[in-house]
């Protein structure tokens, strides 16, 4: 089976995504019978190509993300006309994320749904804020909408809840769900300064377009309330999650906790209260013996709270290029074996 993606968003992640395609794409087809191509890249910095017979990724490559120079295609359709008017049937929709409007993925998303293209994003804000309608509309037009990378990165955590642990009653789930507030809080520890150990994260390419998103917990924030929405079945909004982020944290604290043995994690969290779900994001002072005390620098972990297992932890790393790149990677094979 052949499928054509048209990718919105040719930042850090999309080129993740490509770099993986142009390596790994043969043994995709010849393991999994699933061929891709990409067909179209739209972005407003890097420039906008389709090529119908598909792009030749390591051209694609060498660029270096200038895709002006890229010969013989067709250049500048914006993001809207490469969703509606190129022939991809997969639409991947990695621009960078807005936790308070969505936008503009939120309406890449819908232009593509409705456009009976099936959908793969990493982009947290449209999730988080749309989910139920998003999921609706898919499920009216007949596609897929996916959106393993919203959460930890390409680390399992939301097929887990929904696929691996499905009938076995989720009553909590908690974690480290922001690689960049790790690092920091694990360098800090270290004795590095808080503006260094973030200005690393930004290199690495951990770290939001605005870190304010990592550090004031906004991020964590949008994982919450998809993990509570689409994994525990909850009605949540933005604004019903209480947030702390790690900047009110000094390095007194973090000091203090090491010398009582605990040290300071960014902890998200989801729970049921009744016939609700709730959510909250806070810095937590966890004993060293504690599971997530473990979890170090850009790796995220997940606990789920179970009747039938108790915990199931899962550990990995929850932001960088190819790390997210390989989510979208692992939702266009599940959808193509859903094919
Ligand atoms: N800025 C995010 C993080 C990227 O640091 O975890 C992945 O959502």
């Amino acid at each position: 089976m052949k499928y054509k993606i048209g990718l919105v968003g040719f930042g850090t992640v999309g080129q993740g995504f490509v770099e993986i395609l142009a390596e790994k794409g043969a043994e995709f087809k010849e393991k999994y019978g699933m061929e891709v191509e990409v067909v179209a890249i739209s972005d407003p910095i890097k420039g906008s190509v389709y090529a119908e017979e598909g792009l030749n990724l390591n051209k694609v490559l060498e660029l270096k993300g200038d895709l002006s120079a890229y010969p013989n295609c067709v250049k500048g359709w914006d993001s809207i006309k490469t969703i509606t008017a190129t022939n991809a049937d997969v639409i991947v929709e990695v621009t960078p994320t807005n936790i308070k409007t969505g936008e503009p993925g939120l309406t890449h998303i819908r232009a593509a749904l409705n456009n009976n293209k099936h959908t793969i994003t990493t982009n947290k804000g449209p999730v988080a804020l749309a989910y139920s309608e998003l999921a609706a509309l898919s499920l009216a037009k007949g596609v897929n909408f996916r959106f393993e990378g919203t959460v930890m990165a390409g680390t399992p955590s939301l097929n887990v809840g929904l696929e691996a642990l499905a009938g076995i009653g989720i009553k909590e789930i908690r974690g480290i769900l922001n690689g960049t507030t790790n690092y920091i809080l694990t360098n800090m520890e270290q004795g590095t300064p808080y503006s260094d150990a973030l200005s690393e994260a930004q290199k690495l390419g951990y770290a939001e377009a605005k870190p304010d998103a990592d550090v004031e917990g906004w991020d964590a924030l949008a994982k919450v309330v998809i993990l509570g929405n689409v994994v525990m079945g909850g009605n949540l909004k933005v604004e019903d999650i209480e947030r702390q982020g790690i900047t009110g944290l000094t390095v007194q604290d973090i000091e203090t906790a090491k010398s009582e043995g605990k040290c300071y994690k960014l902890i998200g969290k989801v729970w049921r209260e009744g016939n609700q779900v709730k959510g909250s994001v806070e810095p937590q002072k966890l004993n060293k013996s504690d599971l997530l005390a473990q979890v170090g620098g850009v790796r995220n972990a997940i606990t789920f709270v179970t009747d039938e297992l108790n915990e199931v932890t899962i550990t990995g790393p929850g932001a960088g290029r190819r790390e997210t790149g390989f989510a979208i990677i692992s939702d266009l094979i599940n959808l193509h074996r859903k094919q």
